[in-house]
């Protein structure tokens, strides 16, 4: 990909997130972001590169947990965006703190914005990556905690609210 085509995808501000995912003795947790596809039923994307662990874990669990990451966690964010689970146990080797999710193996991150624990429904390989969509069967969101946000290379905090007729 040109260098012109791939600053296209830094134009969308999106969610950063950590994906955890657990299947039979492996479990595994990696930095992506996620968009919403439906509010009734709520349904979600994520796209996972085809070669990752977290991907393999996916496929076998057919769940897995979107972890809505705060700006406090940025270093977390990024080790574990930028080190693979087939090498070392990531949640051991960064001291990453969870928590029993209330309907899936796999575990929460603990002081995230959110966790909304997914159930695959569909999947699709598209261009070197597979792409989710899922359905939230249960969450917890912690107000007063604000999500992370990547826009053109760079992390963000979500800023103040605009006021409507301001
Ligand atoms: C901000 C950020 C967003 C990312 N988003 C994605 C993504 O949506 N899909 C993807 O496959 N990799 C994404 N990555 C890269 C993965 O997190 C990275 O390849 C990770 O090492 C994979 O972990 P694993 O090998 O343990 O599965 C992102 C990395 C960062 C820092």
């Amino acid at each position: 990909m040109t260098e012109e085509r791939s600053r296209v995808s830094g134009i969308l501000p999106c969610p950063v997130v950590i994906l955890t995912v657990a299947a039979k003795e492996r479990r595994d947790a990696m930095t992506a972001t996620a968009f919403y596809v439906s509010e009734d039923p709520p349904l979600l994307s994520v796209s996972v590169a085809e070669h990752l662990l977290t991907r393999d874990l996916i496929d076998q669990a057919g769940e897995f947990v979107v972890n809505v990451a705060t700006g406090e966690q940025l270093d977390m964010v990024e080790h574990l965006g930028s080190t693979h689970g087939r090498d070392v146990d990531k949640l051991a080797a960064f001291g990453v703190t969870t928590e029993p999710s209330e309907s899936l193996a796999a575990p929460r991150v603990a002081g995230c914005y959110a966790s909304l624990e997914c159930r695959v429904m569909a999947s699709h390989k598209v261009d070197g990556y597979r792409v989710y969509t899922a359905e939230v069967v249960a969450h917890s969101v912690t107000e007063g905690r604000s999500p992370l946000l990547w826009h053109q290379g760079r992390f963000f905090v979500l800023g103040p609210l605009v006021e409507r007729g301001s």
